[in-house]
C-alpha cells in the first residue's frame, strides 16, 4: 500500500507544482485567512478517486469534504494541498498529506514535499524515510540550543487558546523560532532531526494522521501538551525530538 500512497501523493503533487504561480480561483471557509483554492479540490479529486477505484472498501476522510465509509477497516485521512496560503501566494512551501489507519491505528503515511520533490514516507513499526533514505530525530536536549516551529490556527483572532503567550515564550528560550506553513512538512523536519520541537493548537487529522506517524517512526514523542498520548482527532500538538519534550512542556505549564 506504500508504493501506492507515495504513487497518488506524487500525482496529486504534480498537479499542484503544474498550478503553482498561476492565477487562481479563492474561497474563504471559515473565515477570510481560511482559503481554499481550485488546485486543492483538484488534488482531492485526483487522490479520491484513486482510492475509490483501487480500494473501494476503504474509509476517505479528506479535508475539503470527501467523506466515504468512515467506520471501515481502513481509512485515508488527506490533506490534498498543504499550506493553501503559501501556495495562493506564491510560496513554495506545501505538501500532499496522506496517512491510511487499519482500525483507528496509524499504519502508513506519507508527505510529499511538493516544490522540493521529496517524498517523507512512514510504515508502522518500520521506521521514517526521506526519498528512500532512513530519518531520525535529533539528539539535542538544551532548549537553548534548539529551533522550533510552530503555526497559528485560523480563528487565532478570536481564539482564547490565542497561541501568543507560548509564542513569546518559546522565543525566549529557544535559539529560533520558524513558521513554514504546512504543518505536514514542520513534522518531517522534527523528523529528520532539522527541527527539535513543534507545537500548534487546533489542528486536525488530515493535519496530524501521517506526519505522527513519521515522527514517531522516526523516534520522536507525539502528544498533546500535558505529554498525553493523543490521536488524530486531538487539538494541541507537541512533537519533539522526544530529548526536550519534558523541557517544553515545563515551558508551557509556566504560562
Ligand atoms: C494549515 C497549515 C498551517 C497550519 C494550519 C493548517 P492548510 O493547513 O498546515 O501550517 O498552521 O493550522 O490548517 O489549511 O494549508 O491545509
Ligand atoms: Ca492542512
Ligand atoms: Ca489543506
Amino acid at each position: 500500500m506504500i508504493e501506492d500512497i507515495i504513487k497518488i501523493s506524487k500525482e496529486a503533487g504534480e498537479l499542484i507544482r503544474n498550478a503553482f504561480g498561476k492565477a487562481h480561483s479563492i474561497e474563504f471557509k471559515t473565515n477570510e485567512l481560511n482559503l481554499v483554492t481550485e488546485t486543492d479540490k483538484a488534488s482531492e479529486k485526483l487522490i479520491t478517486d484513486f482510492i475509490r477505484k483501487k480500494y473501494p472498501a476503504h474509509g476517505i476522510l479528506a479535508e475539503e469534504g470527501s467523506e466515504a465509509n468512515k467506520s471501515a477497516e481502513y481509512l485515508w485521512v488527506v490533506d490534498p494541498l498543504d499550506g493553501t496560503t503559501n501556495f495562493a501566494h506564491g510560496l513554495p512551501i506545501f505538501s500532499v498529506s496522506i496517512g491510511v489507519q487499519k482500525n483507528g491505528e496509524a499504519i502508513a503515511g506519507v508527505v510529499y514535499d511538493v516544490m522540493r520533490d521529496v517524498v517523507f514516507s512512514a510504515e508502522k513499526n518500520s521506521g521514517s524515510f526521506e526519498n528512500g533514505r532512513r530519518i531520525s530525530v535529533n539528539k539535542n536536549s538544551n532548549l537553548n540550543h534548539s529551533v522550533l516551529v510552530t503555526g497559528f490556527p485560523y480563528d487565532i483572532k478570536e481564539n482564547p487558546d490565542n497561541a501568543f503567550e507560548r509564542f513569546i515564550a518559546f522565543l525566549k528560550q529557544a535559539r529560533a523560532i520558524r513558521r513554514l506553513g504546512s504543518a505536514a512538512i514542520d513534522f518531517c523536519y522534527v523528523a529528520n532531526g532539522v527541527f527539535d520541537g513543534f507545537w500548534e493548537v487546533s489542528l486536525h487529522p488530515w493535519d496530524i494522521c501521517a506526519g505522527k506517524l513519521i515522527v514517531e517512526e522516526a523516534g520522536g514523542l507525539f502528544t498533546d501538551f500535558g505529554g498525553n498520548k493523543i490521536d488524530i482527532n486531538s487539538k494541541r500538538i507537541l512533537a519533539t525530538n522526544g530529548v526536550i519534550h519534558q523541557k517544553m512542556i515545563d515551558v508551557m505549564k509556566s504560562i
